[in-house]
């Protein structure tokens, strides 16, 4: 069996994570062009970030990243060759505001993205546009503490206007912040937040910081909306439903309250507003949130067409203190170790069933349309000397993951809107800033510590994935 023809098989990339050319035509700094890579401390510096704006790294390899600015035309022109239908790219802001709050935007940004979605479209790709993708103006952060303060709410409305209108018939998909929920684990990337892992206002400062953006997130769909009603404007979550160790009711009741935090911001941007786990769960950590008159309506008028995500790996929570000293890599997310699971050297559980599980979950909640937007293996990758790399691990993970997908629209009768694989060329990792972690189906000849050409290879997994959706969509 097999999906209806307007599925969108693709790929996905960021432009905090690919482009780089972090200071030409325009484009000012941005708060991942701050971030030095694992070697350096990236970790610590995204936990604790105070001064990040002022410390001097050796390296900070989203500057140059894998040069996707200069680049675009022979990578689109490979991922064609694949025969993607779909490609979710990010805007950086800075491009278009270069401080966020310019009167007047900058043409040469606009129009590189005008040339980047043409591009697309001249393939017959559909370019699915993320407007914030861990991307907030080095200004904002120094004049206001960045999603702290309320007025970016008004700054990002200008920026998401501007972007809306110029792209209004190039661009039908969009989302408003990646991984909304991300600014409560890593909220410098999420927010550019400069607060403390440790300080004692975290998160009133944070969960403050994402009504900021639930607010800003729901004008823009209002915005989007009246420039072209045919917009598809959806939100995207960090998803990976949480699994009980065991079958105690109090393992269960665990994993049923760490989902229930994750759903904190999609219920808002889906369902309208605040469950009633989210406003008892402020209470209990002492938040108040700086809601003004008007907000209520707002957010409930004003909600997303669909629920992009992305996922990697299912997570496991328990309450008996010996299962919770295990744990593994859950993308930002503390979970356990899943003895039932291989797990990669980055430490990340591999789990298809899971993706059908959050399917599943995610779809009983909404009732919207789901679209993942983000599924890959991070992994180290050989470049053999007649520069092919042969990556079956890679395969093996894609496909599992397209199988389940398959089972929970097609046995499920879950909507799905498209399967974005990340990464779909290298890039720089959002966790460690590494290039040597690598999602692609292209391979980018760069390394950790910033060396090699950036030529660009084929990786086998580049002819599987051009083979599986020729089968799914036209044999
Ligand atoms: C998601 C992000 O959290 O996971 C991407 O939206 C990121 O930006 C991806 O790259 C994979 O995580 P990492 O840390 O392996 O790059």
């Amino acid at each position: 069996m097999k999906l209806t023809s307007d599925f969108l098989w693709g790929g996905a990339l960021a432009a905090n994570q690919c482009e780089g050319a972090w200071q030409e035509d325009g484009r000012l700094p941005a708060s991942a062009d701050f971030l030095p890579d694992a070697a350096h401390g990236r970790w610590n510096a995204m936990l604790h970030p105070g001064n990040i704006l002022e410390t001097q790294y050796d390296y900070y390899p989203s500057r140059e990243a894998i040069d996707f600015y200069h680049r675009y035309k022979e990578d689109i022109r490979l991922l064609a060759e694949i025969g993607i239908k779909a490609l979710r790219l990010s805007i950086s802001w800075t491009r278009i505001y270069p401080t966020g709050e310019e009167n007047a935007p900058n043409e040469d940004g606009l129009r590189f993205y005008e040339e980047l979605f043409t591009e697309c479209r001249r393939y017959g790709i559909e370019p699915v546009v993320t407007l914030c993708h861990f991307d907030v103006p080095e200004a904002l952060i120094r004049k206001y503490g960045a999603w702290a303060d309320r007025r970016l709410i008004a700054l990002y409305e200008k920026y998401a206007a501007t972007v809306f209108d110029r792209y209004r018939n190039l661009v039908k998909y969009w989302m408003t912040f990646n991984e909304i929920n991300m600014i409560t684990h890593i909220p410098y990337l999420g927010g550019g937040l400069l607060v403390d892992k440790d300080d004692p206002e975290f998160n009133q400062i944070v969960y403050n910081a994402a009504h900021n953006q639930l607010v800003a997130s729901a004008c823009a769909v209002r915005t989007g909306k009246k420039i072209n009603p045919d917009f598809r404007i959806g939100c995207m979550m960090a998803a990976g439903s949480f699994y009980p160790y065991s079958c105690n009711p109090n393992d269960v009741m665990e994993a049923r309250i760490s989902n229930n935090k994750n759903y904190i911001f999609p219920d808002v941007q889906l369902n309208g507003c605040y469950s009633g786990f989210a406003r008892n769960y402020f209470a209990k950590l002492g938040i108040t949130l700086d809601e003004q008159p008007g907000d209520d309506e707002l957010l409930a008028q004003n909600t997303c067409d669909f629920l992009g995500f992305s996922y990697y790996s299912s997570r496991l929570i328990s309450t008996d203190p010996e299962h919770l000293k295990n744990v593994a890599d859950g993308n930002a997310i503390t979970t356990l170790r899943n003895p039932y699971l291989q797990i990669t050297k980055w430490g990340r559980q591999i789990d298809p069933v899971g993706l059908r599980v959050t399917m599943n979950d995610l779809y009983d909640r909404y009732h919207k349309p789901l679209f993942i937007v983000e599924n890959g293996l991070g992994v180290e990758d050989t470049l053999e000397v007649d520069g092919s790399v042969h990556d079956p691990y890679r395969v093996e993970y894609l496909d599992a993951h397209i199988t389940q997908m398959k089972k929970a629209v097609l046995e499920d009768g879950i909507p799905c809107m498209g399967y974005l694989v990340w990464g779909i060329i290298d890039l720089v990792s959002a966790g460690g800033g590494e290039m040597d972690k690598r999602y692609g189906l292209v391979y980018v000849n760069k390394h950790n510590d910033g060396t090699g050409d950036l030529a660009r290879y084929k990786k086998d997994s580049f002819g599987w994935y051009a083979q599986k959706i020729r089968e799914e969509c036209y044999e």
